[in-house]
């Protein structure tokens, strides 16, 4: 955090990024809005290609559903699903400039104090380290007032009714527990199964300062996973089961430590280091996911969260992060395991019954105490109220009773009191078919745009002084660009021949004639296309083409014929830059 202004793969991204339309700034014409961006039109077909992986991988593959929901919700689903108690940040403000900060992160910026310290800090105790250490508003040097709790989430009324608040959902989750029962039936009453939603979520971020990482709405991608604890494998984990992954326990972290361990996804289970099979499994598939948009693996760990640093919702919770030239790890997304909490906090706040029946294959035999009033001692006991008094106690357990008039030699229900000889207990056998119950569920969770800025970090080369954006081939925005390598001669009308054939066989190609070829190729390697064609004399008479690699720089010479087949092999990386042609010597 100390180095907000060098230069470093932040800035450098920062300014590729305005530079070349990956993304910038919202509301630029009235001096930017902290918070906000816009994505241009490479930077949003990057995110999209990012999306569309998230979705090869946790969609298509697993038979997830997936849904979209609204934005705003009313106030009752948020009270309900714990945010309007809990989504609060320590927000601090300069008594002098009325500046607002995030007090903890002032607290991380300017001492030696850190996020995990600061994360169980009480506001008083954030007060005292504040004034122990002598920190002032660091925009105009003005001692701060006392801080507060802030609610992050960004607050509106819905319609023209003040009391009708609502909120703009800071996660999309809620949207999909609220709608369970509907979804239940559409996956055939059977578990397991997940539900994904896609979209943006908002937050209302202090003063946030951290570019794609930090946002005031942003793209969240949420996967509820429902199944029945009491059946709690993972048919799919034998797919995972060798892969290994880095973990930071909290154990270790409680003491300070951030050292790693490693361990295969089987060893995580026996060892008892992840409580849930399913969460584990979605763990494996989001380090396939950061390796796949191009960070290495070593780059990349899961940190489990300690007690006081978990959502309101989650058990067990670790973190997955990768590792970025600012700021060290940094998180990507957050792997929970939210049990029956939002469902069982809907069910309790709306009425409605969220709960799912499951037959027993075999039905089991139950005995069952029954409670029956003895009538003829109840009257003259409780005259007129009699009657009352043997319905309240028919509403009572008979076990509670029972135990109560054992320990105690009577039983309350309501004021009265009742003895041994106003009831009487048998022994009734019942035939229990099912029961119905709250599913648990595991929730994977990536925020898009923090994904975003991770590609780009890793796809930032830089070779003979030029920027090389080295987007893995299935993600790049562009895919192929399309030159002529000189303006006359019919060149160009050949060239845009190529690509719409490109173009029609479903690839993202651009044309470009401007500036020379050497300029057009730099370009292109900022934005990250991964291959050139350039359409020459001999193209014209011998049906070839050269195909340049963006990051070798080397070329190849090939038959246009041959591309379509080619290239969609390319590009779902089946064969590589040396069989698209006949290699060339590069002077
Ligand atoms: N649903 C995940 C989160 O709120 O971060």
């Amino acid at each position: 955090m100390s180095n907000e202004t060098g230069s470093d793969k932040f800035t450098a991204i920062n300014e590729i990024a305005r530079r070349r339309g990956f993304f910038w700034q919202s509301y630029e014409i009235y001096g930017g809005v902290g918070g906000f961006v816009t994505y241009g039109p490479l930077g949003a077909k990057l995110k999209q290609n990012i999306e569309r992986k998230i979705r090869e991988l946790f969609v298509n593959k697993l038979g997830i559903l997936e849904i979209e929901s609204s934005v705003i919700a009313p106030r009752k689903v948020f009270e309900a699903s714990g945010h309007v108690n809990h989504f609060k940040e320590p927000m601090i403000e300069c008594s002098k400039c009325n500046k607002r900060f995030r007090a903890d992160h002032l607290l991380q910026e300017y001492t030696k104090i850190s996020a995990t310290e600061t994360e169980k800090m009480s506001l008083e105790e954030i007060k005292q380290a504040i004034e122990k250490n002598a920190i002032t508003c660091p925009e105009c040097g003005g001692i701060f007032n006392p801080p507060k709790q802030f609610l992050t989430m960004f607050e509106t009324t819905i319609g023209p009714y003040s009391a009708a608040t609502g909120y703009g959902r800071p996660e999309a989750a809620q949207g999909i527990f609220v709608e369970f029962s509907r979804l239940y039936k559409m996956a055939r009453e059977k578990l397991p199964f997940g539900v994904i939603q896609i979209g943006h979520a908002l937050r209302n971020e202090i003063s946030p300062r951290q570019g794609l990482m930090r946002l005031r709405e942003f793209t969240i991608a949420d996967l509820e996973f429902f199944f029945d604890p009491e059946m709690p494998c993972c048919h799919l984990l034998k797919d995972v089961e060798s892969e290994t992954l880095t973990l930071v326990l909290s154990e270790k972290r409680a003491k300070g430590s951030e050292e790693a361990i490693s361990v295969t996804v089987k060893e995580a289970l026996e060892q008892k280091i992840v409580s849930s099979e399913w969460q584990v499994f979605f763990m494996a598939i989001a380090k396939k996911l950061l390796t796949e948009i191009g960070v290495p693996p070593e780059n990349q760990r899961f940190i489990e969260k300690l007690p006081w640093e978990k959502a309101h919702y989650a058990t067990q919770c670790f973190d997955q992060e990768v590792y970025v030239d600012r700021w060290g790890w940094v998180e990507v997304s957050g792997h929970a395991y939210r049990t029956d909490y939002d469902l069982a906090s809907h069910m309790k706040a709306s009425g409605a019954d969220l709960c799912v029946y499951k037959e027993y294959e075999t039905p089991v035999e139950q005995k069952q105490v029954v409670l029956k009033p003895v009538m003829a001692k109840m009257g003259p006991a409780f005259k007129a109220e009699a009657t009352k008094v043997a319905d309240l106690l028919l509403k009572a357990s008979a076990e509670e009773v029972a135990t109560s008039l054992e320990k105690n030699g009577y039983y309350m229900v309501e004021n009265y009191r009742i003895l041994p000889n106003h009831v009487d207990f048998s022994c009734q056998e019942t035939v229990v078919r099912g029961k119905r119950f709250i599913p648990h569920v595991v929730e994977p969770s990536f925020g898009s745009d923090r994904l975003v800025y991770v590609t780009l970090e890793y796809a930032y080369h830089v070779k003979d002084d030029r920027v090389l954006m080295s987007f893995p081939r299935t993600i790049a925005p562009t895919q192929i660009g399309v030159y002529p390598l000189v303006s006359k001669d019919g060149l160009v009308e050949k060239a845009e021949e190529m690509h719409k054939l490109l173009v029609n066989e479903g690839f993202t190609a651009e044309f470009d004639e401007t500036g020379s070829i050497g300029r057009r190729y730099a370009r292109a390697d900022e934005a990250g296309v991964p291959l050139g064609i350039t359409i020459d004399y001999d193209t014209m008479s011998d049906g070839t083409v050269t195909i340049r690699n963006r990051d070798s720089w080397q070329q190849v010479r090939s038959p246009i014929k041959d591309l379509p087949e080619l290239l969609q092999k390319y590009f779902k990386g089946k064969i590589h830059f040396e069989d698209l042609g006949t290699l060339l010597q590069v002077k």
